[in-house]
């Protein structure tokens, strides 16, 4: 009996020390230009590529067949898999609310790209739905991943409060001179479709997160837009925002044609500057899919006269994001950027697009507070 006994403990201590090193599974929804930073991230920080699906088998069956994984053509085969923990949805917005409800419905872990859909009262459904299933939810935005940008979020808590805060994305594209892509006059237009918008879109929204994770969020907003002629899509969008805890910020986006201006000297320019009562902080991001230099933070402290650069090793922020998300999974704890987070930038980004198409101020009502 006693023997018994002893055995049964030695058991359960073994399968509990098991379920300790159980490595996190990971579902992937999407196997297109986004999805390799996602799946190599995952494999980088330890967790199994467990089951992959696309719509199509010949983009989504190669991915599987590297990491060993099944692989599906429908999204609820892999939702329904027991052997999946953590979804990857990576399909683009207009899609995200069906198969992100139904991954929470089914007591998976979600990490939904941005945008997290194409418009805010989705976006707050989904944000809602996420509170209500009490799982694990991230909106991907992976610039707050960069050490700089972590760095710039520590310093800012002690330099007292925001003035003025500059936030650009300039990204080399040249839809100016020359002639727009084959199908770009569609309507709606490749952009629409897939992204829901233009620039303010694509590369305004991760600025717009930034914005919001370092200064708040605004109560009133002035945007413009500028589109091609006979385009539905922008290539330039501008705002003022004037934020809840003071301060106003300017921001811009665009894809421009110049070649070599910014950090870099490679077109790519994006960055944050934020002057407080104390000091400035500039933050500037490198091109995402192909890091070869550092993103860099200066910190000038205005009473000590001094300014510091910050600098680390060059990386890509999908992997420290990946890493991140898996680890927080892994310890139960809530996923960042949350969905409220990726709901927030949706809510900007209409507010832009709404002032630029009424020429009219927009005062902020959002979603999750009362009354709505
Ligand atoms: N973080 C970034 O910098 C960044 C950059 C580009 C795109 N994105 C975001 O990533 C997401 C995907 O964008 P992308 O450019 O990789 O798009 P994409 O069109 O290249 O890939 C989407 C893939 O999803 C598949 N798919 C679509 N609906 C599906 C469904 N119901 N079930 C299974 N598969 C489905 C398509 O077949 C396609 O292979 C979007 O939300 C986009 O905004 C983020």
């Amino acid at each position: 009996m006693l023997c018994e006994l002893l055995f049964k403990k030695l058991c359960k201590n073994v399968r509990s020390k098991m379920e300790c090193f159980k490595m996190v599974r990971i579902g992937i929804i999407g196997c297109g230009q986004i999805s390799k930073f996602h799946y190599e991230g995952y494999a980088k920080a330890g967790a199994k590529i467990a089951h992959v699906c696309d719509l199509r088998p010949d983009v989504g069956r190669p991915v599987a067949d590297r990491y060993g994984a099944k692989f599906s053509t429908d999204y609820r085969a892999l939702i329904g898999d027991a052997d999946v923990d953590l979804v990857a949805v990576l399909t683009t917005a207009a899609s995200h609310r069906e198969i992100c409800l139904a991954a929470m419905a089914a007591g998976k872990g979600v990490v939904c790209e941005k945008t997290l859909s194409d418009t805010p009262a989705v976006s707050a459904e989904i944000a809602r739905a996420a509170e209500q299933a009490g799982t694990f939810f991230a909106t991907a935005y992976m610039k707050r991943f960069f050490p700089a940008a972590i760095q710039a979020r520590k310093l800012l808590d002690g330099m007292g409060q925001i003035i003025s805060v500059y936030a650009r994305s300039f990204q080399p594209w040249n839809l100016w001179t020359a002639p727009l892509p084959q199908g770009f006059l569609e309507k709606p237009s490749h952009l629409v479709r897939n992204y829901g918008g233009g620039a303010v879109v694509c590369c305004g929204s991760h600025v717009v997160d930034l914005i919001h994770w370092l200064a708040g969020r605004p109560t009133r907003i002035a945007g413009q837009l500028h589109h091609p002629p006979g385009a539905d899509f922008d290539i330039q969008a501008n705002a003022m925002m004037w934020m809840e805890q003071g301060g106003v910020v300017h921001f811009e986006t665009c894809w421009h044609p110049l070649k070599t201006i910014g950090l870099e000297h490679n077109g790519w320019d994006e960055k944050v500057e934020i002057t407080t009562v104390t000091g400035r902080l500039e933050f500037s991001t490198v091109v995402w899919n192909n890091p070869v230099n550092p993103a860099l933070l200066v910190h000038h402290d205005d009473a000590s006269g001094k300014t510091v650069e910050y600098r680390y090793e060059a990386m890509n922020p999908f992997d420290a994001e990946m890493a991140e998300m898996v680890r927080r999974f892994e310890a139960g704890e809530k996923g960042l950027p949350s969905a409220w987070d990726g709901y927030v930038v949706d809510e900007i980004l209409a507010a832009i697009v709404a002032s630029a198409r009424q020429n009219t101020l927009v005062e902020m009502k959002w979603r999750d507070r009362t009354p709505c």
